[in-house]
């Protein structure tokens, strides 16, 4: 006979001790909103108490060597050159300071796809209204056949107009894993730009920014890597960066300093953070690396 799902309950995980879920519920939504380690949440405190016991301390003399140590391992973790990973406090912000950041015209066609994200495409659809560029959906039928119809519905689309390619990594609604390397290659050998939607893949797939290659990539810490709400990344090629800007001007842009990227300098400071967030991705991908003998792979 058949089970009824619908009435039987799974049984709770030996790992549930290890998060807050009410145990009358089975969460399975951390594409929605991930869920974050009591551990995680006790080293979130320390950092906040840190942070409290001497405020101007810790934001003038500790901050910045903090953050880097974070950078470098989040770095680490998901392929990246840490020269060109920054902390965004979503992937929404993320997307938003590439799109309102460059200087797209009427002759531009900006390319994406009908699984985008509803708050992304809103953004693409804000700059187009503002800049006049054209917005080009490439249809990507669902069930999908292969990886090579996505590829080939989206490079059909390309034209000589093509100034960039908005792609999700995994799509939200249709939970597809976007076969970006190959798409980046192509786009890359044309010299298109590619903004790559990694909002899910961080903790749910293997990641090599680098060997992808894309010319920006922003992802969540906050869904499948269990890190506290309010933290994500954006990575831009060394090439771009004088052109992108954080969606808040702050500090960073007249800082005569010359011992940081302006990159750094405007990104690491949109006014006066709670950066406790970004502070605990190293000992959350220590953490859940620690659940099963096999580590992340496992
Ligand atoms: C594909 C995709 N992009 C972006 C986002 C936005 O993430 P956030 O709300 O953390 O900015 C989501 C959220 O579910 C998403 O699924």
């Amino acid at each position: 006979m058949k089970p009824n799902y619908l009435q039987t309950k799974p049984q709770y995980s030996a790992f549930g001790r290890y998060w807050m879920f009410d145990p009358e519920i089975t969460f399975l939504n951390h594409g929605a909103f991930g869920a974050c380690p009591i551990s995680i949440l006790e080293k979130q405190y320390q950092f906040r108490q840190q942070l409290e016991q001497q405020t101007f301390h810790f934001f003038v003399r500790e901050y910045e060597a903090l953050l880097d140590q974070a950078r470098q391992e989040l770095a680490c973790f998901v392929g990246a050159n840490p020269e060109e990973l920054v902390f965004v406090p979503n992937a929404t912000t993320g997307i938003n300071a590439v799109l309102r950041s460059l200087p797209f015209s009427e002759q531009d066609e900006l390319l994406t796809t009908n699984h985008e994200y509803n708050a992304c495409r809103n953004v693409l659809e804000f700059v187009a209204e503002r800049t006049n560029a054209k917005i080009i959906v490439a249809d990507i039928p669902f069930p999908v056949e292969s990886s090579e119809q996505i590829i080939e519905r989206l490079m059909e689309k390309v034209s000589p107009r093509t100034k960039l390619v908005l792609i999700d990594h995994i799509t939200s609604q249709t939970g597809l894993i976007f076969p970006i390397q190959e798409i980046i290659q192509k786009l890359n050998n044309l010299g298109i730009d590619t903004l790559i939607d990694g909002a899910h893949a961080p903790g749910m797939l293997r990641l090599n920014l680098q060997e992808m290659g894309a010319t920006y990539y922003t992802g969540n810490c906050h869904k499948w890597l269990s890190a506290p709400k309010g933290a994500a990344f954006l990575c831009v090629k060394l090439n771009k960066q004088s052109l992108i800007r954080p969606v808040t001007i702050s500090h960073g842009a007249n800082s005569t300093r010359s011992d940081r990227s302006r990159f750094f300098l405007e990104f690491d400071w949109t006014g006066t953070p709670d950066p406790s967030t970004y502070l605990c991705i190293p000992e959350v991908i220590q953490f859940l690396g620690s659940l099963l003998p096999g580590g992340w792979s496992e």
